[in-house]
């Protein structure tokens, strides 16, 4: 029987020789995930030797890999704010750069936005995915301070932000509903619409990794030939539900963000921050008082 430092060798280089990146970490994780352990384990045991039916596991794991799936969807997990969400097909696999929109949100709520004495919070995130930006507010805001609603037009993109929110021990803190953006929200009625869209234009579908295009919802990715489709029209739905003084809170990327920036006329306080790597990662803006 090969031990796990045999395996763990092979199997680097197998991954290295089909091109997977950071091909170490894969092995590693896959590894991990096939014998149900962490990453101490592995050094602690390198003569610890795998049965035929673990290998066989690993191995079926590291054809999928080689195959372009995202490890993410391989193991069924990804960890967004310092929390574990299952991940399936049927949702975008979530970013570390997402976790800005969060920050956004947290920053405006600490200045005092959206502040309503006598009043929960109302906050809506849109085209929730996994439901990691609507959670994540939840883990982060006292339930007696606020209401979290979430929308999906993918209804099996919304099972998963359910299973989430149940796994979280968050259920019954976010409402989720199955519509077009924000279609059927009460105008007028919310302090935040936040959200991630899909904003990556079908003209630059080449630029986007192989293994997005190949393996993550097309729905959750594209908006159309621009990119700009989706928030073109999310805009003036989010100015629609939201009160007076409310906020708009939304992931773009650096190839949109002129772009976004014209679709503001009549907003105040529009301002786009930059992610870790000086992108142009979320625009927020507030509607007039
Ligand atoms: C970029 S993903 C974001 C997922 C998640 N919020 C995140 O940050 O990882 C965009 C999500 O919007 C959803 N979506 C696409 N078009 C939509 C629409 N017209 N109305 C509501 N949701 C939509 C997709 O199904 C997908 O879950």
């Amino acid at each position: 029987m090969p031990s796990l430092r045999d395996v763990l060798t092979t199997a680097v280089n197998r991954l290295t020789a089909s091109h997977v990146p950071s091909p170490r970490l894969n092995a590693e994780l896959l590894l991990m995930f096939t014998l149900d352990c962490d990453r101490a384990y592995l050094f602690a045991h390198p003569e610890r030797e795998l049965s035929m039916e673990e290998q066989a596991r690993y191995d079926g794991a590291l054809a999928e890999r080689v195959r372009g799936v995202p490890a993410q969807y391989i193991t069924g997990h990804q960890e967004f704010w310092g929390m574990d969400f299952v991940v399936t097909p049927a949702v975008l696999i979530p970013r570390p750069e997402t976790e800005h929109v969060i920050e956004t949100v947290l920053r405006l709520r600490a200045a005092g936005e959206g502040a309503r004495p006598t009043q929960a919070l109302r906050i809506v995130d849109v085209g929730t995915g996994s439901g990691c930006i609507a959670l994540a507010l939840a883990k982060e805001l006292p339930q007696a301070e606020v209401e979290i609603h979430a929308t999906d037009i993918s209804s099996a993109a919304l099972e998963i932000a359910r299973v989430n929110a149940a796994r979280l021990q968050l259920d019954g803190r976010v409402q989720f509903h199955e519509t077009d953006l924000l279609q059927g929200l009460e105008p007028g009625s919310f302090d935040f619409v936040v959200s991630n869209p899909p904003y990556v234009g079908e003209s630059e579908e080449d630029q986007v990794q192989l293994e997005v295009r190949k393996f993550e919802p097309r729905l959750a990715v594209f908006a159309g030939a621009t990119g700009l489709e989706v928030i073109l029209r999310l805009i003036p739905q989010a100015r629609l539900v939201l009160k007076p003084g409310g906020w708009l809170v939304m992931e773009i990327s650096g190839t949109i963000a002129d772009g976004v920036r014209g679709l503001f006329d009549g907003w105040d306080d529009v301002q786009v921050t930059n992610d870790l790597q000086g992108i142009p990662r979320v625009v927020s803006a507030r509607t007039a008082c």
